[in-house]
């Protein structure tokens, strides 16, 4: 069988990767001739764990290959994988001008053809309710048939960027909706190398499939925003959140996943996808009034660290200087999509602040955002030198133990605006620092 993902990004790239690894022949296109090149030589576009060398050995033995050519795919593949781009449009539902335009291609090409044969088109986009049949729809104008010429399935994809490839392998679950048994067996045939340890793969109709992505991404996000309202509250009332999100997490009903406060949520996920379900059920006449909540508690927890470091430099920032630890949305990734600390860093910026920046891999991806708006260091400690406090934005590794002495002799005041909780408060206190952070008790030196 082989196999065509069109979309070469964070979830196609990874997609091809691995389905590659396990022996198929896969074709993946994007029109970034660009990064079709980068990835013929067997390079990463992105960083993710234990992507490259998988994929090189996949691009070595020709079982993997990249095109810009959308006919060709259409050509040799039996099963097309989207994993294009669904970003919020104008209003914020999800514009699936990218997912219908390539459907509409691919029924144009397929229909000119002599003979047909039949295709499966596998929607692996985050796409609204109803996508499928949309899909479906651009094939049919072109005369083809569905059930015989081609089927349409859903196949949401939950893979966390960080461990994109170990999620892809090892999926605690592959959803697949669709209501054509032969596509089903043909997804069953797909994906049984990676759930050999019995993980199951549940086959549902498509519009219970597109739900069931949209559900659990808001599900996650508004954990995220709970947690950050409990963190919040803990600050007024003198309780440690370190301590609630244990007591709680260990209630197997809760679990300990997704406690974590920090600065928000971000990425190219939860932002535009509770967005975009809260479209879709306005749409329906139907009021979703958690998902308005999860949203505006989210936007005020990105505005929390800037609120700090105004409550302690003043609202007029300019002639500080700001070291920022941290700009993807969050640690093992260069993704900086809706990342809060790049809100945290334009609120900064925009108070009037020198910022001066480290992320061990978001430079790059940032510097396209932001280009010279601010300044970007070599190094974590690089990047303290003279400045007037540190901000932390992403939780990466190699923060969680630093040198104190090289932190104290870098910055000019030792002060700490943690929006990732990566210390214990009373150390830090110890070793003279001022501490902030979120939900726990404010470490600070009192003043004369
Ligand atoms: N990133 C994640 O963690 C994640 C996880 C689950 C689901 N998703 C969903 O998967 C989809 C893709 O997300 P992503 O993060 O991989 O996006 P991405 O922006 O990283 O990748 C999309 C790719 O599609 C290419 N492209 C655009 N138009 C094209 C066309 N006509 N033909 C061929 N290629 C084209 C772009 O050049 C880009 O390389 C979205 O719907 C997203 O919501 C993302």
């Amino acid at each position: 069988m082989h196999l065509a993902v069109i979309g070469t990004g964070y979830v196609g790239l990874v997609t091809g990767t691995c389905f590659a690894d396990t022996g198929f022949r896969v074709t993946c296109v994007d029109i970034d001739e660009e990064k079709v090149r980068t990835l013929r030589t067997g390079t990463p576009t992105i960083y993710e764990a234990g992507l490259e060398g998988l994929l090189q050995r996949s691009v070595r033995e020709h079982r993997l290959t990249f095109t810009t050519s959308l006919p060709d795919a259409a050509e040799m593949a039996d099963v097309l994988f989207l994993a294009l781009p669904t970003p919020p449009g104008a209003d914020g539902s999800a514009d699936l001008s990218y997912v219908l335009k390539v459907a509409d291609d691919l029924g144009e090409y397929w229909a000119a053809q002599a003979t047909r044969r039949y295709r499966v088109v596998v929607n692996k986009s985050t796409v609204p309710v109803g996508t499928a049949d949309r899909v479906r729809a651009a094939l049919e104008k072109h005369g083809l048939v569905a059930g015989e010429d081609f089927d349409v399935v859903s196949n949401p994809e939950f893979l966390r960027e960080g461990v994109a490839v170990t999620d892809f392998m090892k999926p605690e679950r592959v959803v697949v909706g669709t209501s054509s048994e032969r596509a089903a067996e043909i997804m069953r045939s797909i994906y049984e190398p990676f759930v050999r340890q019995g993980n199951p793969i549940l086959i549902m109709d498509e519009r219970s499939s597109e739900m069931t992505k949209y559900a659990a991404n808001s599900f996650l996000a508004m954990k995220v925003s709970f947690i950050n309202e409990v963190a919040n509250l803990c600050e007024y009332l003198g309780a440690n959140v370190d301590e609630v999100r244990v007591g709680m997490g260990l209630d197997s009903r809760i679990g300990n996943k997704f406690l974590y406060p920090g600065l928000g949520f971000g990425g190219s996920c939860f932002p535009k996808d509770v967005q975009a379900l809260k479209l879709t059920s306005d749409q329906m006449g139907y009021h979703f009034e958690s998902l308005e909540a999860v949203l505006n508690v989210n936007k005020r927890q990105h505005d929390k660290l800037p609120g700090w470091v105004s409550d302690r430099f003043g609202a007029d920032l300019s002639g500080h200087t700001f070291a920022v630890w941290g700009l993807a949305f969050k640690a093992k990734t260069d993704d900086i999509r809706e990342s809060p600390a790049i809100s945290v860093v334009k609120a900064l910026v925009a108070r009037g602040a020198r910022v001066v920046a480290f992320d061990p891999e978001a430079i790059e991806t940032t510097r396209r955002e932001l280009g010279d708006a601010i300044e970007y260091a070599e190094g974590m400690y690089e990047a303290l030198e003279g400045a007037d406090a540190l901000v932390i934005c992403t939780e990466w590794h190699e923060f969680r133990r630093p040198d104190w002495d090289r932190m104290a002799e870098g910055l000019k005041n030792k002060i700490i605006f943690d929006g990732r909780n990566l210390y214990k408060p009373q150390k830090v206190a110890d070793l003279g620092f001022d501490y902030l952070s979120v939900g726990r008790p404010h470490m600070i030196k009192e003043t004369a």
